[in-house]
């Protein structure tokens, strides 16, 4: 009997130690997995890190690249495209227009009735509708198609006063915001899709003429007045309520600025010198490149696997339709490298693009004591529950970082233009400056755009900051697209005679 109780004894004994060894392991085998995450995100916060030093070196080189990109044809990464735009509205403008906005996972059809000097826009309705994904890989001829027939189907649906006078054209503005080689105001070819578009038989096609020809295949009697990108809407919708606008940025599904410079300062312009003596560039600033950029291994895999590697590296590092898919991946790289959600890789983690933008600003602008909006983004997107506020805050903290870099570079991108066109420091005269910006990561992401602001102010430091001035011009490609096609309506000289 004794010895039953003493081998039971031993035995529990053991097993006890067993259980403790277990468990120390465990815990060792946690912290080990914790220090290995912290090891990672520290590693990654390091190569993303944009001290003031370094987004200086980004705006000159961004500089260089302007310079080279004016000079000739192909002579930067920055295509420096002349948009034919020599004059901006003066808020005089006049009539029924119509816009439409293509450039990301939306499209938007508009309608703007202007009423001149005194009234303004009278009226302004837009419908949005969004694009079937495997039309953005698909042929031009169903794309066009699918665009023609929303716009015929938002004129056709439309009330007896917006009818036009028989005999009298409907014109359209065209806010295309792809890269453009613009032939004239209202044509040019596609140079390269962006943004997760890609019909290869569209590049080096004329969009104006497809568009046109889809639009009579609808047997719509519409005439595409003019051809601009979103950045160069934004401008004109900015400068019609704000003269002292110079410049666009669009922070959004892409990202893109805009800007007035002296026509004479682009020596590849071989056309009229335009009689304002300005002329509007699209700089496709997305395609920006440059060694001091803050690239990552995330970054760089990114881009090889993206549908258009070796292009668009600056836009790959600061737009919407990126910053939640470069999150997902360190996120994989830490639930394989450091079993930061446990012993398995969650398999939708492994799902390329589906951590979107707004997710993660959600996660960001997480402001819950217990984070349970990470939480549950984690649970509805991952399929990740369980996670301890240790592992949220972390998360918390990879969106911190991105984010930031992605802020503070658009933020020395737009310190390049305004150096290019002498409005870094303070001018003698009080000379305004405002930089209109749009796009859903600036209008909806406020940390992002709060840190831009703050970067910008940072580097044009106190006395030149009081002069700049960012402002939302909301909705602004659609409208000034419209504003562009009245400026060149064909109607312009009857009507004022
Ligand atoms: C992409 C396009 C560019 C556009 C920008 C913002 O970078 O190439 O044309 O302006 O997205 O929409």
């Amino acid at each position: 009997m004794r010895k039953v109780v003493i081998g039971s004894a031993v035995i529990c004994a053991a097993t006890a130690c067993a259980v403790a060894a277990l468990i120390v392991k465990h815990r060792m085998k946690k912290s080990g997995r914790w220090a290995r995450a912290e090891a990672i995100v520290n590693d990654f916060e390091e190569k993303c890190a944009t001290p003031i030093g370094k987004l200086r070196q980004v705006a000159d080189a961004m500089m260089v690249e302007m310079h080279a990109g004016l000079a000739s044809e192909g002579g930067s990464k920055l295509k420096m495209l002349i948009s034919y735009v020599d004059s901006l509205p003066k808020g005089d403008e006049k009539g029924l227009f119509y816009a439409l906005d293509l450039g990301g996972t939306n499209f938007r059809v508009i309608r703007v009735q202007l009423g001149g000097k005194e009234r303004g826009v009278i009226n302004q309705e837009a419908e949005e509708v969004s694009i079937p994904p495997h039309l953005m890989v698909g042929s031009s001829f169903e794309l066009f198609d699918f665009i023609a027939s929303e716009v015929a189907r938002f004129v056709t649906s439309e009330s007896e006063e917006y009818q036009l006078p028989a005999g009298r054209q409907r014109e359209l503005g065209f806010t295309f915001s792809f890269p453009v080689r613009q032939t004239s105001l209202a044509s040019g070819t596609l140079i390269k899709w962006t943004k997760g578009f890609s019909i290869e038989e569209t590049v080096g096609e004329d969009v104006v003429s497809e568009l046109t020809k889809a639009i009579e295949r609808q047997g719509l009697d519409l005439r595409v007045a003019a051809l601009v990108n979103d950045t160069v809407g934004t401008l004109a919708g900015g400068r019609y309520y704000d003269n002292d606008v110079v410049a666009a940025v669009i922070l959004g599904t892409g990202t893109n600025a805009a800007y007035v410079e002296r026509a004479h300062a682009i020596p590849k312009w071989h056309g009229l010198l335009p009689k304002s003596g300005e002329m509007v560039i699209n700089m496709e600033w997305g395609n920006f490149r440059s060694s001091h950029l803050p690239l990552t291994e995330y970054d760089l895999s990114l881009d090889t696997e993206s549908l258009n590697p070796g292009e668009q590296i600056f836009e790959k590092l600061i737009s919407g339709m990126y910053l939640g898919e470069i999150l997902r991946r360190v996120l994989l790289s830490l639930a394989e490298e450091a079993s930061f959600f446990g012993d398995t890789v969650p398999p939708k983690l492994m799902v390329p693009f589906i951590l979107r933008t707004p997710h993660m600003s959600s996660m960001h602008l997480d402001t819950s004591s217990d984070l349970r909006v990470v939480a549950s983004k984690l649970k509805d997107i991952l399929g990740i529950s369980n996670t301890s506020f240790k592992t949220r805050k972390m998360i918390v903290k990879l969106c911190e970082i991105i984010a930031k870099r992605g802020a503070r570079l658009s933020a020395a991108g737009i310190f390049g233009i305004l150096k290019k066109q002498g409005r870094d420091v303070l001018a003698t005269e009080k000379q305004r400056t405002v930089v209109a910006l749009d796009g859903g990561l600036f209008e909806h992401y406020t940390t992002f755009r709060k840190i831009l602001e703050s970067t910008l102010a940072e580097m044009l430091g106190e006395e030149a900051a009081s002069s700049v001035i960012i402002k939302h011009a909301n909705d602004g490609s659609g409208i000034g697209a419209a504003l562009i096609a009245a400026a060149h309506s064909q109607y312009l000289e009857l009507d004022s005679s």
